[in-house]
Formats: C-alpha cells, structure tokens, sequence
C-alpha cells in the first residue's frame, strides 16, 4: 500500500521505516531541512537501536522517500499518519497546533478521498477538530475520514514494538476506514495480534489512560520504596512478589529516580488538564505526578547527606539519557540532578553510552563539567559515583576497576544497578532505592 507520513520525528520516523519493511511505499514528509538531508543519506537523526540499518535498507530498495514538499506528501497517497510533534505548553496542555497546521496543508492539498490518522498522541476528542479545521479549508467536496491509531512504542525497543505490538488499537467512524486498517495490518493479524476496532474518542483515550496508568505504577513502586527504606525491606523483592500476580504483572515496578522522556511527564500532566475541563477529579494522577518529581529532590537530598559538602567534590556520573538504548535526554531526571551539582559547585564528570552530545546542548563542557568517553576514566580520582540510568554496560561494569579509579568507593545509585550484598563485599559504600544502604562508617541518617 501506499502511505504518508507527516512528520519525521521519533514517531513518524518508525512508523515510516516499520511499514516500509513490511513492503508498503512511504512518502515521508519533514520541514526541517537539516533532518530531510541526513534522512535522504540513510542517516537517522535519533539513535534508536537497528532504524539506521533498516533505513538504508529501504532507501535502498526504494520503499521510501523523503521530502519537504507537502503537496507531494498528500497526493502520494489516500493514507495519512500524522506524527508531527504535539509538546506541552505552559500551561501543562498539549500544544496542538502542528496538528492544525498540518489539517490545513491537507485540506488545501486533497485531491481525493484520504484516511487521516493521528498516530501522535493527543488529547480525546482531537479527531474532531481536525475533521473541522479540515472542511473548513477544504476547496472542493471531497470525502475524507479522520481517524485514531495511537502509537506504543518505546523508545530504545521501538522497532521491536512496531513489529511485535501487545494489541493495535484503531478508531474509525466509517466501514471505509475500518475496511483500510484491516488491510494495513493485515500481517499483524495474521501473526496473532489483536486489531482492536474502536471509535476515534476511545482510541485517544486508551493512549493517554495507557501511559498515565504506566506512570502510575512506576510512581506507586516508588512510594512504596520510601516505606522500605524506613522498615528494612527490599523494594525489588516487594516487586517481584507482587508481580507474579498476573492481575499486577511484573513490568513497569522498578523503583528508582523516576520516569523522564518525552511521554509520560507531559502526558500525565495533558491527562489532568483534560479532566479538569471537564470537571473530573483526576487527584489520584496529580499524585503520580508530584511522586515522580519528588523523587528527584529526594535523590539530591541523599546525594547531600552522603557527601555533606558538595562544593569541590568530585562526583562522576554514569547515565543521562532518560532511559537505557537512546540518546534522548528530554525531561530526564539527569538534568535535574546535574543541574543542581552543577549550582552548587561540585565538579562534575559525565558519561553516558548515546546522549553525551545532547546533554551538551544544555550543560556545556567547561571547568567543572566534563564530558568522558570512557566510563572508568570518568571515575579517576572521584568521591562518588552517581548512576542515573540503567545502561547494561552498567551492570556489567569491573567493580574492582571502578574501585582502583576512585579516590572514595562511594556509590548513589537511582537504578538499582547492583545487589547490595555484592556491594558490601567488595567494600563499596553503597545507597540505592529502597533498599538496604550499606553504609560503613555509620554517615547514613
Ligand atoms: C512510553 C510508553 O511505555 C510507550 O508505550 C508509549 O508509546 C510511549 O511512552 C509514548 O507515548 O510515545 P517511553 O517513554 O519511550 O515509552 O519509555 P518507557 O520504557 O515507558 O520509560 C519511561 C520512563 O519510565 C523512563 O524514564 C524509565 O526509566 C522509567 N521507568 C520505566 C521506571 O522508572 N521504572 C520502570 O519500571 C519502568
């Protein structure tokens, strides 16, 4: 089939790739003209595990194309995916305007019937106004449908996910459209997958209601990690426990420094802000939400308690992305975290497997914030460790090497990385969450 995506970012971008290989045509429209150049050489803006290489194989094989051109993005075919970005403005709400602008461009631009589908996430009842600013700008009496087909992708797993998706979900208004997604995914179903068939309000709910339940386990394992420290409990074992009830399940419950990225913080905050224009109590996700920051103060407390003075100290960092397998940085706790180090003077030396470039952009390399390529040279001569991220390049660090490096073996974990038994053999003051904090010279309070 032929496709359009509007849109190359994180979203479009996989999507785009994901149905190319499935033997689909992609047109694949971007303004910004820096992204289009890399994206025509094979180059993916974003680091995400195996796009690149699927990438080149499809602008090999002539499956899809780029260009900036909307008018050519709309006529190449009756299937629209919109991804284009939808951030949160001030005022905690998703900023919709890309999507307005890009209902506008196709209007102007339609030459037959189009399947208009929101693939980025936004709030419920979207479908409508994008069906409105549509006819509005419309030229001639053409049908079109708008439909709903939220994304669940994860970054750093997000081609696994295209491929193997837990269910699709799809919100249609007419046979018609109904008809045009049974035949897209076709060869999902055939493997098992569920296509759930719904309407476009309920498919833009079950995107937002999805992440913000997902953000709420992560934040109800994180409250229950305070209790532990307080009363001599493992929080993993509290987790593995609970998930083996299938009821619960076992993903989404470890404890550590809190979500970050791209989705959960501003969908979160875009789910309250729709409940509250319609005068739901939505104080059970408020909650989800101030957990989630507060785990960031906490861990910048514990930071101060262990080192007392933090001026001057030096203090190596291991992990800055918002999470393992990307380089995406946005609304990671390391911003926080390094930004407060950073006010208070410490001397900071960073490393991170994908995002150092990025972090860059905000920290930039100067006498007290150093950037290392190597994660053991990061730990010369420093008075502790901070792990932000669980890379498994951390997991399986050489401990005794990270002990030689260091001039004090202080560890402040926020990922729970290593078995505190481990560490404590090796000698390691360590602190992690939730968990025992094997603490030596008794500084813990
Ligand atoms: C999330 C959802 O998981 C996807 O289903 C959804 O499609 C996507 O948002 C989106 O809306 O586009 P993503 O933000 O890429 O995906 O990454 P996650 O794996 O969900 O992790 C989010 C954050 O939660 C990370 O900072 C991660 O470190 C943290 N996390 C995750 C925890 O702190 N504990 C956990 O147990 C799991």
């Amino acid at each position: 089939m032929k496709i359009t995506v509007i849109g190359a970012g994180y979203v479009g971008l996989v999507t785009a790739v994901g149905f190319a290989d499935l033997g689909n045509e992609i047109m694949c429209v971007d303004k910004m003209p820096s992204k289009l150049s890399k994206l025509s050489k094979g180059i993916s803006p974003i680091y995400e595990p195996g796009l690149t290489e699927l990438l080149q194989k499809q602008i090999g094989k002539g499956k899809i194309h780029f260009t900036d051109k909307i008018e050519d993005g709309i006529t190449f075919s009756d299937i629209i995916f919109l991804c284009v970005g939808t951030p949160q403005s001030d005022d905690g709400k998703a900023d919709l305007s890309q999507v307005e602008e890009a209902s506008i461009d196709i209007a102007q631009n339609m030459n037959g019937y189009k399947l208009i589908i929101e693939k980025s996430t936004v709030p419920v009842n979207t479908h409508q106004w994008v069906k409105t600013v549509i006819k509005r700008n419309l030229k001639k009496d053409i049908k079109f449908d708008v439909a709903s087909n939220p994304e669940f992708l994860k970054e750093g797993s997000a081609l696994d996910d295209f491929v193997n998706p837990d269910r699709i979900v799809v919100g249609v208004e007419s046979e018609k459209a109904k008809d045009i997604f049974k035949e897209l995914y076709k060869p999902f179903v055939k493997k098992g997958i569920s296509l759930i068939i719904t309407t476009p309000a309920a498919a833009e709910l079950i995107k937002h209601a999805s992440n913000s339940f997902l953000a709420m386990k992560i934040s109800y394992i994180n409250m229950v990690s305070e209790l532990c420290e307080k009363v001599g409990a493992d929080v993993d074992m509290v987790a593995e426990g609970m998930g083996y009830d299938k009821r619960i399940g076992k993903d989404f419950l470890c404890a550590g420094i809190g979500y970050g990225g791209s989705c959960f913080p501003k969908d979160v905050k875009a789910f309250i802000k729709i409940a509250e224009e319609h005068g739901i109590d939505f104080s059970l996700i408020e909650e989800v939400d101030k957990i989630n920051i507060k785990r960031r103060t906490n861990f910048i407390k514990r930071i101060k308690n262990v080192l007392w003075i933090i001026k001057d100290k030096n203090i190596a960092v291991w992990g800055l992305s918002f999470k393992p397998n990307t380089d995406d940085i946005r609304e990671a706790p390391s911003i926080d975290i390094v930004g407060e180090l950073e006010k208070l003077k410490a001397n900071l030396k960073l490393y991170d497997p994908k995002a150092r470039e990025n972090f860059k952009s905000i920290f930039p390399e100067k006498q007290n914030i150093k950037y290392f390529d190597d994660k053991y040279k990061a730990l010369k001569n420093a008075d502790a460790l901070l792990i932000l991220t669980d890379w498994d390049e951390f997991k399986g660090a050489d401990l005794d090497k990270v002990k030689e490096n260091m001039r004090l073996p202080i560890i402040i974990d926020g990922r729970n990385t290593y078995q505190p038994k481990d560490m404590k053999k090796k000698g390691f003051e360590y602190y992690s969450i939730g968990r025992e904090n094997f603490d030596p010279k008794g500084v813990w309070k």
